[in-house]
């Protein structure tokens, strides 16, 4: 039948069998899929598991900090932190454009993770070769969507990561191919994962990089995460997290408008709240959120974050809108 439980079980049998005795990589990224992922594969072969955590300088308060404790404290994973964000900082230094953003984001983040790849066989010494799996949270629907079948036919498929020694290929492990998202959360509350991670919200790949429109720089990045942070903690406190897709907050870096604060006349940037509601992304309404939630946002981030004199509210749904800005 199936349980949850019997998932889990089923899947950690599989595991076991066919890494026997060599090794496995997982990049994880904070989200619900690669984590749920790492941590049942974890679960079926221990210490053979390395996760590599790629830390690009983009992500909010406290999501590298969730990674590195409360996901290790949950699970007993043997994880690696890589500190890039002086390296993704450099790359994105001047650049305004969305694409090139992304595109920039998305190659370091593939060349930072090869290297730790790499240095994992090469710690590895001359058994390298025993690293031989790479762990993906590639769900059903991206099963479906890239064109895939099911069964055990797929779960072989070789992936050859660029980068590394020519002959060395690593066989995926993808044991999440067979589930929805929902399905994927319960398996991480089996396997104990915190709340927090099993019902997290979505958040893009590329970070805050993409919800600063103009240039990304530290500064703005310490703006946006003061402000972030505050909006997440006031939807949270009003019970709201469960009931809206996500919310993202986004600065106008470029835009400066006059205010007035304490004593004197600002001239500061605004912030956006962008909250959603919608069931796959694909399209979304502008959430009805309470006045008094919103004033209370607004007044906090005046007052706390400092460069920041102006809250405004994205009313727009999607389409036309995306749900991020950029
Ligand atoms: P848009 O802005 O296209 O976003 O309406 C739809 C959903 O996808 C998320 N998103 C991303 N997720 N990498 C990701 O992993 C990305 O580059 C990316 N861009 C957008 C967005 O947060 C929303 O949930």
């Amino acid at each position: 039948d199936w349980t949850t439980g019997s998932i889990v079980e089923e899947q950690v049998a599989e595991i076991r069998a066919r890494v026997g005795g060599r090794r496995a990589i997982c990049a994880l990224s904070g989200g619900v899929d690669s984590a749920v992922a790492a941590a049942l594969v974890n679960r079926a072969i221990g210490d053979q598991l390395t996760c590599v955590y790629v830390d690009h300088g983009l992500m909010r308060r406290g999501e590298t900090e969730q990674v590195e404790k409360d996901f290790v404290a949950s699970t007993g994973v043997r994880l690696r932190v890589v500190d890039a964000s002086e390296r993704f900082l450099g790359a994105l230094a001047g650049v305004t454009d969305p694409e090139e953003k992304r595109k920039i984001i998305g190659r370091e983040f593939i060349r930072v993770f090869e290297q730790a790849q790499a240095e994992l066989v090469a710690e590895a010494g001359a058994a390298g070769e025993d690293v031989a799996f790479l762990v993906q949270g590639t769900l059903y629907p991206d099963v479906v969507e890239s064109g895939g079948g099911t069964g055990a036919a797929n779960i072989k498929s070789h992936h050859n990561v660029g980068g590394l020694p020519e002959d060395l290929e690593f066989e995926l492990i993808e044991p999440l191919r067979r589930l929805f998202k929902d399905e994927v959360r319960m398996v991480g509350q089996e396997l104990g994962l915190p709340e927090e991670i099993v019902h997290r919200q979505p958040f893009p790949g590329p970070g805050l990089g993409i919800r600063i429109i103009g240039e990304v720089t530290r500064e703005r990045l310490d703006v946006l995460r003061a402000a972030d942070a505050i909006a997440r903690e006031e939807l949270t406190a009003a019970g709201l997290d469960r009931d809206i897709w996500q919310c993202p907050v986004v600065l106008l870096a470029d835009v400066r408008s006059v205010g007035v604060q304490g004593d004197g006349r600002t001239y500061g940037h605004p912030v956006v709240l962008r909250p959603v509601s919608s069931e796959d992304a694909m399209t979304a309404d502008w959430s009805r959120l309470p006045y008094d939630l919103l004033a209370r946002i607004s007044t906090r981030i005046t007052n706390e974050v400092r460069d920041v004199n102006r809250v405004t509210l994205d009313i727009t749904s999607k389409p036309p809108g995306t749900i991020e800005w950029e």
